[in-house]
């Protein structure tokens, strides 16, 4: 079997699901998993082994808050050392110059760093937590005085609609290499949250257009990737890039996941690294094949021509949306499902948030 599978790209490591902010677009599941459930420092550091040999080469360090696990530094140096490109996922407020530096010397080579909004009060209302922002934007100088790459990152939703050049300008600002602007995907507490995020048809091609126009006139100074939103959308992306295909996540107890939502969708059960190898479970596990390629798609994505384009979407989505994640992913406007979708888009928005917690 493992002759016919490529070996994954990336490995999403959800060191902990620990976070100190609250921000209500997470698509950390909403049954957040408990300290004490956490794989300890030599495991993590075996799993970089075992990622490393199995032929990732990027790593993500990522959680809740990573920084939020003092081990953080002899992880990264581990999967440095094996040979991972290392990059950390982080909201920053538990980090400082200091251990920027001591992260740099372990071998990590690039920082990102989200942002809720371009203003502080607003930003912090969104994480729900006081004085992050301010945390944030006081880090960077650290950040670039480590020698670390930058990417800022910022998720888009109802609540920073109006903020979408003021983001771009900041970012600029903050001398990042990279701004990756991204649509809420709705899994985990994104999902709980939806009619309160959802922006509207007009609110999304306003964004868009503001993104394409900062991408040309900052050509060749930051460079801006921008996810537009699946549910308004005609078709899906290919999610993590097909199922088991190019990433695999491991979450803070261990189980190996071909997505962060993959424990959402029943009947299926994920190997924990504390069980059997990486490669093992990448390549032999029941789950990890479950979806893989395109023999278990239904119609019309059988036929279709752009199955091995987009792989039939996002089964998490198909799941969230019509209850089983075998359908096709009613983000297409092929799929029979399309109505599910439709509904979600059109239903009343809400005002009020819960922060993840
Ligand atoms: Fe993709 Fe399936 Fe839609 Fe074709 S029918 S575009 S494969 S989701
Ligand atoms: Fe699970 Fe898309 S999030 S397949």
């Amino acid at each position: 079997m493992s002759g016919s599978i490529p070996p994954p790209i990336g490995l999403l490591a959800e060191l902990t699901h620990r976070c100190p902010l609250g921000c209500p677009y997470c698509s950390n599941p909403t049954d957040l998993e408990k300290r004490g459930a956490e794989l300890d420092t030599a495991t993590w550091q075996r799993v970089m082994r075992e990622a490393a040999a199995l032929g990732v080469l990027q790593l993500h360090l990522s959680g809740g808050e990573p920084a939020a696990r003092p081990d953080l530094e002899a992880i990264t140096a581990t999967a440095a050392e094996a040979g991972l490109y290392t990059n950390l996922i982080t909201s920053g407020v538990l980090l400082n110059g200091a251990r920027l530096r001591a992260l740099a010397d372990a071998g990590l080579a690039h920082v990102q760093l989200s942002l809720q909004h371009a203003e502080a009060a607003a930003a912090d209302r969104i994480g729900n937590f006081r004085g992050g922002h301010a945390r944030k934007l006081a880090l960077v100088e650290g950040i670039h005085a480590a020698g670390l790459a930058l990417t800022i990152n910022v998720v888009l939703h109802r609540g920073n609609l109006d903020s979408v050049e003021a983001m771009i300008a900041l970012a600029e600002r903050l001398g990042a290499g990279r701004l990756e602007i991204a649509h809420t995907q709705y899994h985990g507490w994104a999902l709980r949250n939806r009619a309160a995020l959802m922006p509207s048809a007009a609110q999304v091609a306003e964004s868009r257009a503001t993104v394409l126009a900062a991408r040309e006139r900052l050509q060749g100074r930051m460079a801006i990737d921008f996810v537009a939103p699946d549910y308004h959308a005609s078709r899906p992306k290919a999610c993590m890039g097909g199922w088991g295909r190019q990433f695999l996540n491991v979450t803070p107890s261990g189980a190996v996941l071909p997505c962060h939502a993959a424990e959402t969708i029943p009947g299926l059960s994920f190997p924990r690294v504390t069980e059997q190898s990486l490669a093992g479970i990448w390549y032999g596990a029941e789950a990890f094949n479950r979806f893989r390629g395109t023999a278990w798609m239904p119609e019309p994505c059988r036929s279709c021509d752009r199955r091995e384009v987009d792989w039939g979407g996002c089964r998490c989505q198909a799941l969230a949306l019509t209850g089983d994640a075998t359908q096709a992913d009613p983000a297409c406007a092929l799929s029979p499902h399309r109505a599910a979708l439709l509904a979600a888009l059109e239903a009343p928005a809400e005002d009020s948030l819960a922060f993840r917690r």
